[in-house]
């Protein structure tokens, strides 16, 4: 059994997805560990995306994913982290569509930045990424 953590973006929150994309994971057979609706400081943010903060695109990254209210869960699940990404589709929601049609940020996401919906990309990223919003005790066994 794998856990990976998924974030439901200020885009895909204020659309009213949040409880559609919930469903399809449900649907998809992966067990959910923990689910927390919040905002990011600009702190948080930066932090939380460190590993892109040399890239162009990571103040427009901050800055969007402050912009309003985002649901996190822990999903658990075999081969989770794999399975996650291939169900969200890639990074850019208009490629999404072409190549992923029924894929989340297909369905949900507008372009490259607001794209609905992120998740661990590594067994790495999830063991940063799950502490990072979840403490210990908020993890149903
Ligand atoms: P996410 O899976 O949350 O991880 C990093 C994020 O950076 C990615 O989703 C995108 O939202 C964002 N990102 C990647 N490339 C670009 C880009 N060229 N312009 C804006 N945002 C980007």
């Amino acid at each position: 059994m794998e856990r990976t953590l998924i974030i439901i973006k200020p885009d895909a929150f204020q659309k009213g997805a949040t409880g559609k994309i919930i469903d399809r994971f449900i649907e998809e057979g992966f067990r959910i560990l923990a689910m927390k609706l919040f905002r990011f400081s600009k702190e948080q943010a930066e932090k939380f995306y460190i590993v892109h903060k040399d890239r162009p695109f990571y103040s427009e990254l901050v800055e969007f994913m402050t912009s309003g209210p985002v649901v996190a869960c822990v999903l658990e699940g075999e081969n989770a982290i794999k399975r996650v990404r291939d169900i969200i589709g890639p990074t850019d929601s208009e490629e999404a569509r072409r190549v992923a049609p029924s894929s989340i940020r297909a369905l949900f996401g507008t372009d490259k930045g607001k794209n609905a919906i992120h998740a661990s990309d590594s067994k790495e990223s999830a063991d940063y990424e799950i502490p990072f919003i979840f403490s210990r005790l908020e993890l149903v066994e």
